[in-house]
C-alpha cells in the first residue's frame, strides 16, 4: 500500500523558498500547471506564485473558487473538474493548491480522482493549513453539512510553507489556526500554551517555529499510521465535538472558524477525560483559561446538547454508529483513541461547555 509522505518546505525566507519551490518542477517534466485558489489568496499570494511559474517556462491555468467552508463541496470539485478538462489538464498537468485548508482539502480530492489521479503540490496560506491541514494526505468536501464526508487519501508531491503569507490573514483565520495549535499543545507537541498566546502573523521567527513542531509532529504520526487505523486518530483530538458544532454552524449559518470549533472541541473533550479517564481537573482549568483568553464563539451553537449529540453520532471515528468515541487525555496526559463514552457524559460536557462560553459572553 502507497504511503503518505511528502516533500516539505519551510522557510521563512522568500528567495529560497522561491528556488526550493522552484526545484520541484524543475525535476520532473509537468505538461502544464493549474493553480486552484480563492478571491482572497488570489489577491493576496497569487503574484508570488507567478513569478516562480514563469520563470520556469511552464504553460498555466488558474482556477478561482468562492472563498469559505461552505464552498467545500461536490459542487464546488465539479465544477473545478470541468475547468481541468477545459484547459486540457492531463495526469501530467500539475495541480497547485494556493490556500487554506479548504482549498487543500478540495484542490486534494480533485486531484486524487480526476483521470484516477494527477500530481499535486500544497501552498498552505492559512495558519491551519501551514501547521496542519495541507499535510497529511487527507482529502475531502462536506456533503448535506457533514464534515468531510467524501474525501480520499492522496498525499501531495511537497508542500511548500512560506509563513509570511500569514501577515494578510484576517484575524478571525488567525485565531482558528490558534484553536488547532491549541490541540497540538494538548496531544504531546513540543508547544506550550504561552507560545501558542506569544504568537503574531509578523513575528515570523518563532512562528515559523512552532510551524515546524506541528508539521514534525504530524508527519511522524502520519508516517506511523498514514490511513488512521490507530496512532494517527490522536489528531482528532478535539474534533468529535468540534465536527459537530461546525456542522450545526453550516446547518444554520451560524459563522465559526474550523479552528474555533475544535477549540470549543478541546474543551469538553478535557471535560470528558477527566471525567472517564481521571486527567487531572487542573488540565481543565488551565484549558477553560485558555479558551477563555482566545476564542468567543456564539452561545446559539451549545445550546441544544441533543442535536450535537445527533451530529456526533455520524462521525467518521466511531466504530459503530450508536458509540461515540472521542479522543481522550489520559491521567498523565497522553491521547487514547477508542475510549467509548456514554451519551449522558457527552451531554454533560457539552453543558460545560456552554456554561463557559455564556461567561464569556457575560
Ligand atoms: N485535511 C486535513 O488534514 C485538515 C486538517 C485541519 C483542517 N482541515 C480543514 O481545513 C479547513 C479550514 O482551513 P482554513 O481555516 O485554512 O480555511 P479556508 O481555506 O477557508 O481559509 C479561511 C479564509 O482565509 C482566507 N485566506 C486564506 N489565506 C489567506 C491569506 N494569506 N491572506 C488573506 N486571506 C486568506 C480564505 O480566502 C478564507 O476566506 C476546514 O475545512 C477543515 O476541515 C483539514
Amino acid at each position: 500500500m502507497k504511503n503518505l509522505q511528502s516533500k516539505i518546505i519551510i522557510s521563512d525566507q522568500f528567495s529560497t523558498f522561491l528556488s526550493l519551490f522552484g526545484d520541484i518542477f524543475f525535476d520532473r517534466k509537468s505538461e502544464s500547471v493549474v493553480v486552484l485558489c480563492d478571491q482572497n489568496t488570489a489577491h493576496y499570494c497569487l503574484p508570488a506564485l507567478q513569478e516562480i511559474i514563469r520563470e520556469k517556462g511552464l504553460v498555466w491555468n488558474v482556477f478561482v473558487m468562492n472563498a469559505g467552508e461552505e464552498f467545500k463541496t461536490l459542487h464546488q470539485s465539479q465544477e473545478m473538474i470541468q475547468f481541468l478538462l477545459q484547459t486540457g489538464a492531463t495526469r501530467n498537468t500539475v495541480l497547485i493548491n494556493l490556500g487554506g485548508g479548504t482549498v487543500c482539502d478540495l484542490g486534494g480530492f480533485v486531484a486524487s480522482v480526476y483521470k484516477r489521479g494527477i500530481p499535486f503540490l500544497n501552498l498552505p496560506t492559512t495558519l491551519i493549513a501551514q501547521a496542519d491541514a495541507a499535510i497529511g494526505g487527507k482529502t475531502g468536501v462536506n456533503h448535506l453539512t457533514i464534515k468531510n464526508l467524501i474525501g480520499t487519501f492522496h498525499a501531495p508531491m511537497a508542500v511548500g510553507i512560506f509563513p509570511q503569507f500569514l501577515q494578510t490573514l484576517p484575524q478571525q483565520h488567525w485565531k482558528s489556526g490558534l484553536g488547532e495549535l491549541f490541540k497540538y499543545a494538548m496531544i504531546g507537541a513540543d508547544i506550550s500554551l504561552q507560545a501558542i498566546s506569544a504568537l503574531q502573523p509578523n513575528n515570523t521567527q518563532p512562528l515559523t517555529g512552532v510551524i515546524q513542531e506541528a508539521v514534525r509532529f504530524k508527519t511522524a504520526i502520519v508516517d506511523a499510521d498514514p490511513f488512521e487505523k490507530g496512532p494517527r486518530k490522536v489528531l482528532n483530538f478535539g474534533h468529535t465535538v468540534g465536527h459537530a458544532i461546525e456542522s450545526l454552524a453550516l446547518e444554520n449559518n451560524l459563522g465559526i472558524t474550523h479552528g474555533e470549533a475544535v477549540a470549543a472541541g478541546v474543551v469538553a473533550e478535557t471535560y470528558l477525560s477527566v471525567e472517564a479517564l481521571d486527567l487531572n481537573s487542573s488540565v481543565l482549568n488551565k484549558v477553560s483559561e485558555f479558551f477563555l483568553q482566545h476564542f468567543s464563539i456564539q452561545p446559539e451553537l451549545t445550546e441544544d446538547p441533543a442535536r450535537l449529540l445527533q451530529l456526533m453520532l455520524h462521525d467518521k471515528k466511531n466504530r459503530s454508529h450508536d458509540a461515540i468515541q472521542p479522543v481522550l487525555l489520559s491521567q498523565n496526559g497522553e491521547p487514547r483513541v477508542n475510549e467509548t463514552v456514554s451519551q449522558e457524559l457527552i451531554t454533560r460536557s457539552l453543558v460545560f461547555l456552554h456554561e463557559l462560553i455564556q461567561k464569556r459572553g457575560g
